[in-house]
């Protein structure tokens, strides 16, 4: 019997296209504290996690990860409804691997309450540049830390199709 726990974790897919519909400030509560349990490595928690739900805000960001990288003037995260920016401490050996166990935590919670999500990479490798640096000054993000992944997140306007995932990879010796 597969508990709900287990159906979650298994039907989670990322969305890339998402409604107009906002989530609501509990929802994105839950989804951050999920974020923040978290396991961390020897429980450091060198992190933060920054909610971003305005628009106007996340389309500065956008536009400006865009002229960092070359992307055209429609890239916009898939224009979700909120965005959850995972930072930590840039000297920190392990923030990489903390961050992505608590995206992935962001990601099933919000699976969870019928949000979709998608990690969204393109901060990682730029922060140092000074105009990026800017904005995540003004979200509050220190000054020591990286951005490691982003949670896009909304709710789904399309069929969230199947992805082909190996069947290959898992043995057991036992
Ligand atoms: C480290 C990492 C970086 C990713 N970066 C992006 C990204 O920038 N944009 C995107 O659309 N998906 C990104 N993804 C999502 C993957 O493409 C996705 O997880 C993969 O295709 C498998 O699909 P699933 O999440 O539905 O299982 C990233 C995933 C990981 C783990």
């Amino acid at each position: 019997m597969k508990n709900e726990t287990i159906k979650c974790i298994l039907s989670r897919r990322s969305v890339r296209s998402f409604s107009d519909r906002s989530i609501s400030r509990e929802d994105l509560g839950l989804i951050a504290e999920a974020a923040r349990l978290a396991p961390s490595a020897k429980n450091s928690q060198l992190w933060k996690f920054t909610v971003l739900q305005s628009k106007e805000l996340m389309n500065r960001l956008s536009s400006e990860i865009a002229v960092c990288l070359s992307r055209g003037d429609d890239y916009d995260f898939y224009s979700p409804n909120a965005l959850l920016i995972a930072s930590c401490d840039r000297e920190y050996e392990y923030s990489r691997e903390d961050c992505a166990c608590a995206l992935e935590n962001a990601f099933l919670a919000a699976h969870s309450l019928g949000i979709g999500s998608v990690w969204i990479n393109q901060l990682f490798g730029i922060c140092g540049e000074p105009s990026i640096r800017k904005i995540l000054d003004d979200l509050k993000i220190p000054s020591s830390h990286d951005v490691y992944g982003m949670a896009a997140l909304g709710y789904p306007d399309a069929e969230i199709l199947p992805v082909d995932k190996k069947t290959d990879n898992i043995e057991f010796i036992l």
